[in-house]
């Protein structure tokens, strides 16, 4: 058996289908009799979801340099108290988004320097990377008319989003082996057994038996 659990992250715009998506395996996964764990970031746990009600407000105008410290932190957070502790525990840990955001919505959206980005991000997150990435790509409208567009976020502009969508879609391209892209016009279903394809691909390459 391998030594640490699997960790397996969703991102996204908003309105893709992520957070369906993430908790579409994690049932499946209890469904398979694996221990799973899921999780979203920011959030998740008690300070984290604190920092996420701040970021998320519209009533909260927030500097770019701390916004990303604020997701950086509440990262932190939640790599420390839940997902290693989760990992080595042996369990699945799914996240509802995770660095890959950082660096579509921060890096790539925003502006801010990548390489000193990826030096915070690897201080928050412990050097901790997703060993499967699912990038649920929709275009903006489509996203939005799925959603309520009522938070910080979802509230920045159509030309903000299509940048995070490129970012996106950039990192991707980068990482082909972890980063998995699903077409978010598909039915939920037929995107629910395209992510557990590849997740029996991982398990077997990692020595599940399934
Ligand atoms: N593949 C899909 N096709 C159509 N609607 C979807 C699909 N996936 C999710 N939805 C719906 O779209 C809305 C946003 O989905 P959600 O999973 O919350 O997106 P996200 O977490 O990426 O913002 C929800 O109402 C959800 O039921
Ligand atoms: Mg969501």
């Amino acid at each position: 058996m391998p030594r640490r659990g699997l960790f397996i992250t969703f991102e996204g715009v908003e309105g893709s289908g992520k957070t369906t998506q993430a908790k579409a395996l994690a049932e499946w996964f209890e469904e398979q009799g694996y221990p799973c764990l899921l999780v979203r970031d920011p959030g998740t746990t008690a300070i984290g979801e604190k920092i996420r009600d701040i970021l998320l407000n519209p009533e909260n105008s927030i500097h770019p340099k701390c916004e990303v410290l604020l997701f950086l932190a509440a990262r932190s957070q939640l790599v420390y108290e839940k997902i290693l502790p989760a990992l080595m525990d042996k369990k699945i840990v799914i996240s509802d988004r995770f660095f890959d955001s950082t660096y579509a919505y921060q890096v790539y959206a925003r502006n801010l320097p990548e390489r000193l980005i990826a030096i915070f991000n690897r201080f928050a997150s412990a050097g901790l990377k997703p060993d499967l990435t699912f990038l649920v790509d929709l275009d903006i409208p489509e996203g939005r008319a799925r959603g309520k567009c009522t938070d910080r976020m979802e509230q920045e502009s159509f030309s903000y989003h299509r940048d995070v969508r490129d970012g996106y879609l950039r990192l991707a391209r980068r990482a082909k082996k972890r980063i998995k892209i699903l077409d978010g016009r598909k039915q939920v279903d037929e995107l629910k057994a395209e992510v557990i394809n590849y997740v029996k691909e991982l398990l077997e390459r990692k020595g599940y038996r399934i």
